[in-house]
Parts: C-alpha cells; sequence; structure tokens
C-alpha cells in the first residue's frame, strides 16, 4: 500500500536520498525543513532543487512551530511521519548547547503532541549510536545500557528514545527509533569527519586524528541507511534499532582508502582524544535483520570511492 509521509529534516543528508528513494517507490512525500545554517546551507537547497525535480514538496518552516505543525496535519491524511530534524554533531554542543534543547528535545515533544492527537500515524524516527556514550563492551547492541552519554547530542537522542516511549504507554503512538551508526555518501554533510578529510587532503591541509588514530568506526553507506529506514517504515516495529554495517574500522584504514581513493597522500597530525569523542563504535544489527529483514551490502572502500567521486564532481560544478 502507498504512504503518505510528512518526513523532517528533508533537506539534510539522510532525509533527501530518503524522501527520493520513497518518491521513486510510489510513495507521496513531503518534506519540513528549517534551512539552518549549521552547514552550509547551499548544499540544503542544491538537494531540495532536485528533490522538487521530482515533484516533491519541502515546506520551510520549522518542527518547533506548533502553529505550522497543526496546519500540516491539517491538510492531509499522513500515513507515516518520518522525523530526521534534529541538530546533529557532537563538537557544536561546546558552543551551542541551546540549539539541542531546540531542535532535538522541543521539536520531538511538538511532534509528539501533535501525534497524539492522531495516533493511528505511525512515527519512525532517527536515533543514533552516539547513545552507547563510553560503553566498553562491542558489538553495541540494543539490550545494552545507555545511561553514560558522551555529550549533550547523545544525551538528547537516548532523551528522544525515552520520549517516544512514554508516548508510545500512555496514547498508544507506534514509534520506531532508528540507531543511525557514522552515515557517510555521496551529498553528505561537511561537518563530519570523511568529508573534512576529503576537503583538506585534496586542499593539501593537514588532518588531525584524535587519539594518535586508534579509533574505530562503523561506518554505514547512505543507500544502507535508506533501505533500513524504508523498511522501518513499511513495518513500523515499536523499540528502537541499530543500523549500521556491522564492520568496525580504523581510522588508520579509512583515511588510506581515502587517499587511495584521492590519490593523494594525508597530512597527519595526532591529538588527544577530546572527552566527547568516543574511542570505537560497533552495530550489533541481529534484531534490525530479524525485524527489519537488514542486510548492509556495501562495503566501506566501495562507498568511499561513490562519496569521493561525488565530491570531485561537486567540487568542480561548485567551484
Ligand atoms: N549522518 C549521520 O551519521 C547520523 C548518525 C546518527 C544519527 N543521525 C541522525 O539522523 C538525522 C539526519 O541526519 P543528517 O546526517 O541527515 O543531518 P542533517 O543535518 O544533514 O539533516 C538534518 C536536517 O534537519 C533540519 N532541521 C534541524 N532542526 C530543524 C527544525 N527545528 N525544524 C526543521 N528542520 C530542522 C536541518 O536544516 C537539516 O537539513 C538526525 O536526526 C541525526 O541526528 C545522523
Amino acid at each position: 500500500m502507498s504512504k503518505k509521509i510528512l518526513l523532517t529534516g528533508a533537506a539534510g543528508f539522510i532525509g533527501f536520498h530518503t524522501a527520493a528513494a520513497l518518491k521513486q517507490r510510489g510513495n507521496h512525500v513531503v518534506g519540513l525543513d528549517n534551512f539552518n545554517s549549521y552547514y552550509d546551507p547551499l548544499l540544503k537547497r542544491k538537494r531540495v532543487a532536485l528533490l522538487k525535480q521530482m515533484g516533491i514538496e519541502v515546506i520551510e518552516g520549522d518542527v518547533t512551530d506548533a502553529e505550522l505543525l497543526k496546519q500540516i496535519f491539517q491538510k492531509e491524511e499522513w500515513t507515516h511521519v518520518l522525523h530526521l530534524a534534529a541538530q546533529a554533531g557532537v563538537r557544536y554542543a561546546r558552543k551551542h548547547p541551546q540549539s539541542y534543547l531546540k531542535n532535538n528535545l522541543e521539536a520531538f515533544l511538538c511532534l509528539l503532541e501533535q501525534l497524539k492527537l492522531s495516533p493511528h500515524i505511525s512515527l519512525v524516527y532517527a536515533s543514533s549510536s552516539s547513545v552507547y556514550g563510553t560503553n566498553e563492551k562491542v558489538p553495541f547492541s540494543v539490550d545494552d545500557r545507555t545511561d553514560c552519554p558522551a555529550n549533550l547530542y547523545a544525551a538528547t537522542k537516548k532523551a528522544n528514545e525515552l520520549m517516544a516511549y512514554s508516548y508510545h504507554h500512555m496514547y498508544g503512538l507506534r514509534t520506531t527509533g532508528l540507531r543511525y551508526f557514522t552515515v557517510y555518501g555521496p551529498w553528505g554533510r561537511p561537518d563530519m569527519a570523511y568529508f573534512l578529510f576529503t576537503d583538506a587532503i585534496m586542499k593539501e591541509k593537514p588532518i588531525v586524528l584524535f587519539n594518535h588514530g586508534k579509533m574505530w568506526r562503523d561506518f554505514t553507506y547512505i543507500d544502507d541507511i535508506v533501505e533500513g529506514t524504508l523498511a522501518a517504515l513499511e513495518r513500523v516495529p515499536q523499540g528502537v534499532f541499530n543500523l549500521g554495517n556491522h564492520q568496525s574500522e580504523s581510522l588508520a584504514d579509512f583515511v588510506s582508502i581515502l587517499e587511495e581513493a584521492l590519490g593523494k597522500k594525508a597530512h597527519v597530525e595526532f591529538a588527544e582524544c577530546p572527552p566527547d569523542e568516543i574511542l570505537t563504535t560497533y552495530a550489533d544489527i541481529s534484531l534490525s535483520q530479524e525485524k527489519l529483514a537488514f542486510t548492509p551490502k556495501v562495503p566501506l572502500k566501495e562507498g568511499l570511492y561513490k562519496f569521493v567521486s561525488w565530491y570531485k564532481e561537486f567540487s568542480l560544478t561548485n567551484a
């Protein structure tokens, strides 16, 4: 059955790809995004121009605007809300903590308050691998404790999961939380390491590796994330699920692949690991395999080559 989906954060990296995939599979999707300037809004505008070419409307507005939400919910009979809008990033919280309260907590509450009036509408929302915080046991399982967040971003994402559960319990909302693990790919986020490192290597500037490069990340290619998110919209299993590649890669290997793909050597500098960074992420995806048939397919090397090829073309046309 085709769905009617309100997708918040549609101008963002994951929102853009997911909106396009939903439309291609015959669903009605409308986006909502405030085009904030956490990173270059021009990139967001370019993504949305492509969505518009596909016939996808993106409303410019804020999820914390309760009046706007009311109008959007009166206008159409949504079957699902996919909530991806958020203040992402970890380090930005050092100087802009209020942005996390507004865009991650207040926005989520506004949406839940609206949804409690129409509890038949299913909610799928983005959580994050960062909720595992300073846990040392790997791989991270959804059965593990998540009460030691290493930064404010993680604390707000964990709070979202708890808020979703309470509205499920009180008002019968069906809610699926997706703990995304370091998502990368074309049209990606310029604040993330894969993008920053690519930029620096191309411009022959130094890159900084924390903890002398002894860090590991479960890098997940965007197409795999889109597949997992679409499966969540199809099935809406109540609870939280890991969407990761189930491969923890060392940053040193990651930099080597980037160097190979770019045909250039990186100038590496080492630094101590700041307390808001975590050393390892690694997803246990057994529950997602069982409930969402989630099977990530793209290995890091293949995905990074695809990112680099997009990056080169994008920088040429935008130089
Ligand atoms: N990319 C990753 O590696 C990753 C990992 C874990 C979790 N996540 C989560 O996935 C979601 C999507 O991430 P992304 O990488 O696409 O980030 P993104 O920053 O590219 O996209 C988020 C979008 O939300 C919009 N937005 C923010 N606050 C808003 C508000 N109050 N009202 C309306 N729009 C608002 C922004 O303008 C942006 O376009 C986020 O919730 C993020 O926390 C991402």
